[in-house]
């Protein structure tokens, strides 16, 4: 069985990671979408409710599990048994990123490896940050998110900036 993993901070899940996901699944036995923390970002959503979010989103996917952690990635690839993590890449930026986080998770478990996934061209400005500053000044964001979690989405960021 093959299975692979979909780590991100997901704050808020987007229609770009859904479609990242929704492909991801389609070429694996089972994926695993893990909502993680990243030590360097300051969170809208706690993680239970980005694993919440989620959980909406993927209610319909057979092969699709949500899990949360606020561990190590490479821990949870080894526990789970996973062929590789697969995440989606907008830009040349984000191939730098994804590059350097591969290289030290294979320095902490040389088993590690990742599938970079290409955007979709029509999602490929969109991203979380994107979307919480056009939801916070009260703008249309119903493209960026799907549409499960729009009013929880915009009921946060439009309270934020009260
Ligand atoms: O959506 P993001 O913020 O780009 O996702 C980054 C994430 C959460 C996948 C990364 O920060 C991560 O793996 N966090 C878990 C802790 C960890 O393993 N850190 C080492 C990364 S090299």
């Amino acid at each position: 069985m093959t299975s692979l993993i979909f780590p991100g901070s997901f704050d808020p899940l987007t229609r770009g990671h859904r479609d990242i996901a929704r492909r991801a699944a389609r070429i694996c036995d089972k994926l695993y979408f893990a909502v993680m923390n990243n030590d360097h970002k300051e969170y809208t959503f706690t993680l239970e409710e980005r694993v919440n979010m989620a959980k909406t989103v993927f209610a319909d996917y057979a092969n699709v599990e949500v899990i949360g952690s606020n561990g190590l990635l490479v821990d949870i690839y080894k526990n789970l048994g996973c062929n590789a993590v697969v995440r989606g890449i907008r830009s040349e930026s984000d191939f730098r990123y994804e590059a350097e986080m591969s290289l030290a998770n294979r320095m902490l478990y040389p088993e590690y490896d990742v599938v970079l996934l290409p955007c979709r061209d029509d999602l490929s400005l969109v991203s979380s940050s994107m979307v919480k500053e056009v939801g916070r000044y009260g703008g249309d964001i119903s493209a960026m998110i799907p549409t499960e979690i729009l009013e929880t989405v915009n009921d946060r960021l439009r309270k934020g900036r009260n």
